[in-house]
């Protein structure tokens, strides 16, 4: 049998496919973006055509890449941007809507007016999320009540609706398979975390046709296999996981109280939290953290909006840089007796703020301010809210007081950033060695049960340390700085009067 696996990684900017070999070792990538679309200011949206095509494209490379064929693969795992809705026809494939994004604040109001009319406990119960536009459900609503005729239609059972991974599929199947996974399907805000089903009274809520929806399996399941006119042989697919679960999955995160944190276009930590549902009283989301044979192992999520995109708006928006990596350098430049803070709300504020009305804010400006304080204060942000998260999740769940948090994503190749960040935690940073947990996550997850790959404890025991960060900073500096931060956080808020 081949023991190759190949990971679709579909995320917000970029698409990727990795080929690894039975030594979990990258043995070729294709990477391609594709446009971002923003129709109103607050909407996001990708053509749905652009991700399919940069699939297809990029697993050709990563092939290439590799100098394999697709008859050397053993399995596919999928690993996608979450809560992007897709809406399709099942009769061609055609979507009837351009995705909505995950960033997309369009249907903040109705978010609010749900809220209002008492429905968010019992939204949260079921589904370990909150009323916010961050999630499917209304995104979804938003397509069927605008696109002519396609409420109808979807109660006729002519269109099918998925996330982004269930769009792949289908296309991948050539139209054979309709289904997601468990931890896609735990971010529309339709899906009972509890009983493991689709949530009657939340499509009552939501006003979604049941017909539109995908069957939900395990995370490592027999998803179909892909139509052999794409690459040549039929390649089976076995694994599916939302982007955040899967860095979880191949961060080895695998026993209550292991953290990991990814620092992509967002920031999402994810912290284990074991077989039973923890419930966070400091506003966290609970989520699926993945789902093996029928068994539910459940996390705590903090989620941040911006990470990466505030570096990428100081290159593409304020021209300050060149290249991302700029701003390790910059800020270690930077004048300390400068307080600069960045509230990047550029999209509202997600975890544990959720203020969807926020927008971002400079704090601290003088006359000596320059690029290396911008840099300093893009940077310090991030670390500042990962504590913002940390300090909730401890509280939730005391296990996670002497945790070490296992960092991945583009942003963690900066020694400064992520010394900055375990001072500001005052917890270790770890930074592994194989920094594509996202991909490896999904790869694990088809490879394993494919039979390729080793089982939970082996895969465990190959996560290697490349770096561990200790904290270095002095208690009194880092309660002044951010006390400082939490200052400008408040003054940034909507609600502030
Ligand atoms: O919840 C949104 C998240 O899945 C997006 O991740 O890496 O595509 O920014 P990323």
């Amino acid at each position: 049998m081949p023991g190759y696996v190949l990971a679709i990684d579909q995320g917000t900017t970029s698409t990727r496919a990795i080929v690894f070999d039975e030594k979990l070792r990258v043995r070729g990538v294709g990477q391609q973006e594709f446009p971002q679309h923003f129709p109103h200011p607050g909407w996001v949206e990708h053509n749905p055509e652009d991700l399919w095509e940069s699939t297809v494209a990029t697993i050709r490379t990563a092939l290439a890449d590799a100098a394999l064929s697709a008859a050397d693969i053993a399995a596919i795992g999928i690993t996608n941007q979450r809560e992007t809705v897709v809406l399709w026809e099942r009769a061609t494939g055609k979507p009837v809507h351009n995705a909505i994004v995950w960033q997309d604040r369009r249907t903040s109001a109705l978010c609010r007016n749900l809220a209002a009319g008492g429905n968010e406990s019992m939204v949260n119960e079921r589904t370990g999320l909150l009323l916010d536009p961050y999630f499917s459900a209304t995104k979804l609503g938003w397509i069927l009540d605008h696109v002519p005729g396609a409420r109808q239609r979807a109660e006729a059972g002519e269109l099918a609706f998925g996330t982004v991974d269930s769009f792949i599929l289908w296309r991948l199947t050539g139209g054979r398979v309709h289904a997601t996974d468990a931890t896609n399907a735990s971010r529309t805000l339709l899906f009972n975390i509890n009983r493991n089903e689709w949530d009657e009274d939340l499509l009552r809520l939501f006003s979604i046709p049941e017909a539109l929806l995908p069957d939900v399996k395990d995370c490592a399941a027999d998803f179909g296999t892909t139509d052999p006119d794409l690459f040549g042989v039929a390649i089976a697919i076995c694994g599916i996981a939302g982007d955040q679960q899967a860095a979880t999955v191949g961060q080895a995160c695998f026993a209550p109280g292991m953290l990991k944190s990814t620092y992509g276009t967002g920031c999402f930590a994810v912290l284990n939290t074991g077989e039973q549902r923890a419930v966070s009283r400091n506003r966290l989301l609970t989520t699926i953290a993945y789902r093996l044979q029928g068994r539910n192992t459940y996390a705590l999520e903090g989620s941040i909006f911006v990470a990466g995109a505030s570096v990428q708006w100081l290159r593409d928006g304020l021209h300050l840089i060149e290249r991302a990596d700029e701003t390790g350098r910059m800020a270690a430049m930077a004048d300390d007796g400068e307080d600069v803070y960045l509230v990047p709300a550029f999209t509202g504020l997600g975890a544990p703020h959720w203020d969807a009305d926020a927008r971002g804010a400079f704090f601290g400006l003088t006359r000596n301010t320059g690029p290396n304080e911008f840099a300093r204060a893009a940077l310090e942000a991030v670390c500042y809210q990962t504590a913002d998260l940390l300090d909730a999740m401890r509280r939730d769940f005391p296990q996670a007081s002497d945790t070490v948090l296992r960092v991945d994503g583009g942003m963690v190749a900066s020694d400064w950033t992520m010394q900055r960040l375990a001072d500001i935690l005052d917890a270790p940073v770890d930074r592994p060695v194989i920094l594509e947990t996202t991909a490896l996550g999904a790869a694990w997850l088809a490879g394993h049960h494919s039979g390729v790959w080793p089982g939970m404890d082996g895969f465990s025991a190959r996560w290697r340390l490349e770096s561990r960060f200790q904290p270095q900073m002095s208690a009194k500096e880092r309660d002044r700085k951010l006390k400082g931060w939490r200052d400008a956080v408040n003054r940034t808020l909507s609600n502030h009067s």
